[in-house]
């Protein structure tokens, strides 16, 4: 880095110790950062920008980067899934795409497996009927849930969240499928005893589906009403991918009408609007797109999305590159 310090816009908050990286390294603008900027606000606050720090509810796209100027290089998403950047349009103009992978496995991974006992368990129920001051006693058939001892999880996509959540359910005694775009390797396989089906196969017979897929044109609306419908009367659903993954409509129609027993939601269709039929519905854990949210984990990512400006400023490679 040479002459004028370079000037980073960062749209959001991010941890401190994030922050003081990129104050070393340029000029910091953090327009609003308690506040999700709209578009044309977002596309005024980036011109003259090198570099930008953004978060999932940015959208990224060819405006964006034509609004910033052709200075711009390197949009650093501080978020694995990178559904909200319109890559090859970044990359065609020369610009650096860099995503947050591998520091956020296990925190999502504990969400994901806190929603699956919190469905199967009946947890969030059982504290609605406490705060309700409901009237209940102890005995034999309250509350019953669903055990998951000797139960099959069936993963959709076993990249490295869907290995930690795979993990953590053999640990509780689950049996492991998966289906995905290609099969994990042998020694994946073997280490978590994961038994590769078809997508059709793994929905018929599964007892708790769990998503790990990202957010792709292929996988928009994968789990629809026809899905949905495939699987058991018994099986639960968990998303802690992204919100569009599932039809939502179609969700929270299937578990007002008993087609499935139960879903564990961590992300939504709408952010951060959520279908106002599941907020009726007992049968479904509800958490506000938690996965990453512990102190250490958006510290590493974060951390991560600035060392990927600071290298590409610097003229290396990102850590973590997007590639389209
Ligand atoms: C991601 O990184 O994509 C997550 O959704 C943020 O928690």
């Amino acid at each position: 880095m040479t002459g004028t310090r370079p000037r980073i816009v960062v749209t959001r908050w991010i941890p401190d110790d994030a922050m003081a990286l990129l104050h070393e390294t340029g000029e910091v603008w953090s327009p609003d950062p308690d506040r999700q900027l709209p578009a044309d606000e977002l596309h005024r606050v980036v011109a003259g920008a090198d570099a930008a720090v953004v978060t999932l509810r940015d959208r990224i796209d060819g405006d964006f980067a034509d609004a910033a100027g052709p200075q711009l290089k390197v949009i650093a998403n501080v978020a694995v899934g990178y559904d909200n950047i319109d890559v090859p349009a970044l990359t065609e103009r020369g610009i650096t795409v860099a995503n947050t992978p591998g520091v956020l496995t296990d925190a999502t991974a504990d969400i994901a497996f806190g929603l699956l006992l919190s469905a199967t368990r009946r947890l969030g129920e059982g504290e609605r009927l406490l705060r309700s001051r409901t009237p209940w006693s102890f005995h034999l058939g309250f509350m019953l849930g669903s055990g998951i001892q000797d139960k099959t999880l069936g993963i959709i996509g076993l990249g490295q969240i869907g290995q930690a959540m795979a993990t953590r359910a053999r640990a509780f005694g689950m049996r492991i499928a998966y289906s995905g775009r290609r099969r994990a390797p042998s020694e994946v396989e073997d280490r978590l005893e994961a038994t590769y089906l078809p997508q059709d196969e793994l929905l018929r017979t599964a007892d708790v589906v769990s998503l790990h897929c990202p957010l792709t044109p292929d996988t928009r609306h994968l789990i629809d009403e026809a899905a949905l419908r495939s699987m058991k009367p018994t099986a639960f659903l968990i998303n802690t991918t992204r919100g569009p993954v599932v039809d939502e409509a179609a969700l929270a129609a299937a578990l007002r009408d008993g087609v499935i027993a139960g879903a564990g939601l961590d992300v939504f269709e709408n952010e951060p609007e959520v279908h106002p039929e599941l907020l009726e519905l007992d049968n479904v854990a509800l958490a506000p797109h938690l996965g990453s949210a512990t102190v250490e984990t958006r510290t590493a990512m974060a951390t991560l999305a600035a060392r990927n400006v600071i290298a590409v400023l610097s003229g290396e490679p990102a850590i973590t590159e997007v590639t389209p």
